[in-house]
């Protein structure tokens, strides 16, 4: 039975004002701001329009229930959904496009008359992005345990707002979300070309590249910008310059990613040399072995340009992730009969993280057309987004 377009079209009208910035067209949706809550309360009205059963966990993540039969408990549950958390100024499908197709696939299969032999859940992950308390998947993680509450509660926003802080006025609940989860299925815009290039609406993940964010703390003297004679300046901006290009340069000539996209300068004058500046470097390559070479490379000319500016350098790791490798039999299992590309991906998930706990787990992709992602240019044709219900319906009634 094809897809109700109207459903899926109606949800996404009403999902795309929260958040959205009128200058840019871009989302602000960082975890519990107003505009994160009103997408949650949202996402609480359209499950108990569904009759789904919400259960919430202590960390501010959901997973609305959908139970075969009164009573059953959810051993051995199918989970799938995503996040509705963005970047900074970020586009409309990362992360929604996931939880919004997975209301609609509950709606075509119980509109095909399916009822599932398992319980299947949609979950909404806090935290996804990391852009307020700076740990990516921050909410996955403490679900899946592999991130200690004692790790994240310190965690802090940019104005210095604890993760706990911040979490105390969130309904929470005390339930272990993934206690009886025997499989996830995360549904994705796809963050690159890929589908694109194959001609491609749909598309199964195979893996995740390694992730590594690092802040480069640069320390120098601060000093008149007038005054001081050119070769007696400490200054801290030329040294996070270099290293920015030889970032670069680096991941160019190896064939990885290397990024700084974020930069904090103090005193942040115009008419001073800044006295120290912190930059983030988010580092992803094919391998660990990779990686840790890109950053070594990263770092040793760092620190030779400080050491010739007469500044200093730490670097600290923030979040690291080794590879994940998506179950390749399930991948498969999905995948092969729609003859669907399995692809990689080189942007971090949920899926990864419960991947890596153990729980079998899969991504499917649906096509963005221009690759672009983090980003309000991010898209998905509506008559994609309409093949991603159905792919995850399909894939949900097989499996569940
Ligand atoms: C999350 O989307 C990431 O890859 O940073
Ligand atoms: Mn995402
Ligand atoms: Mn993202």
């Amino acid at each position: 039975m094809a897809t109700d377009p109207d459903d899926f079209e109606r949800m996404w009208r009403d999902l795309a004002p929260v958040g959205r910035s009128a200058s840019s067209g871009g989302y602000f949706r960082q975890p519990f701001t107003s505009a994160e809550r009103e997408a949650t309360a949202w996402f609480l009205e359209q499950v108990e329009s569904r009759g789904l059963e919400v259960e919430r966990d202590r960390f501010g993540n959901l997973v609305a229930w959908w139970r075969p039969s009164t009573g059953s408990t959810t051993r051995d549950a199918l989970l799938t959904g995503s996040h509705l958390d963005s970047v900074l100024d970020g586009g409309a499908y990362d992360g929604p496009l996931g939880v919004v197709t997975a209301l609609a696939a509950v709606d075509v299969l119980r509109e095909r008359g399916f009822t599932p032999d398992r319980p299947i859940g949609i979950g909404a992950f806090v935290e996804e992005e990391g852009s307020r308390f700076g740990l990516a998947c921050l909410g996955s993680r403490l679900a899946a345990g592999t991130t200690s509450w004692e790790r994240a509660r310190g965690l802090t926003d940019r104005d210095g707002v604890s993760f706990e802080d911040a979490l105390a006025d969130t309904v929470v609940g005390d339930t272990d979300l993934l206690a009886g989860v025997g499989m996830f299925v995360e549904l994705h815009v796809e963050q690159g070309r890929d589908l694109v290039d194959r001609e491609e609406p749909i598309g199964a993940a195979s893996a995740i590249w390694p992730h590594g964010r690092y802040r480069f703390d640069f320390t120098g003297q601060a000093n008149h910008a007038g005054t001081t004679r050119m070769e007696d300046r400490h200054d801290p901006m030329l040294s996070y310059a270099m290293t920015a290009l030889a970032a670069n340069k680096q991941a160019r000539l190896s064939g990885q990613r290397a990024t700084f996209g974020r930069v904090d300068v103090r005193p942040n004058g115009t008419n001073a040399v800044p006295s120290a500046v912190t930059a983030w470097l988010d580092a992803r390559a094919e391998t660990s072995e990779h990686l840790d070479a890109l950053l070594a490379d990263v770092e040793r000319q760092a620190q030779e340009r400080a050491g010739r500016d007469g500044t200093a350098l730490t670097v600290t790791p923030e979040s690291v992730s080794p590879a994940v490798h998506f179950d390749p039999d399930l991948a498969r299992a999905i995948a092969r009969p729609h003859d669907w590309p399995v692809i990689p991906t080189m942007a971090g998930h949920d899926a990864g993280v419960l991947s890596a706990a153990g729980i079998p787990t899969a991504m499917l992709f649906v096509r963005n057309p221009t690759g672009v992602s983090h980003s309000p240019d991010e898209h998905a044709e509506m008559p994609d987004s309409l093949a991603g219900v159905d792919a995850l319906a399909d894939t949900l009634e097989r499996l569940a």
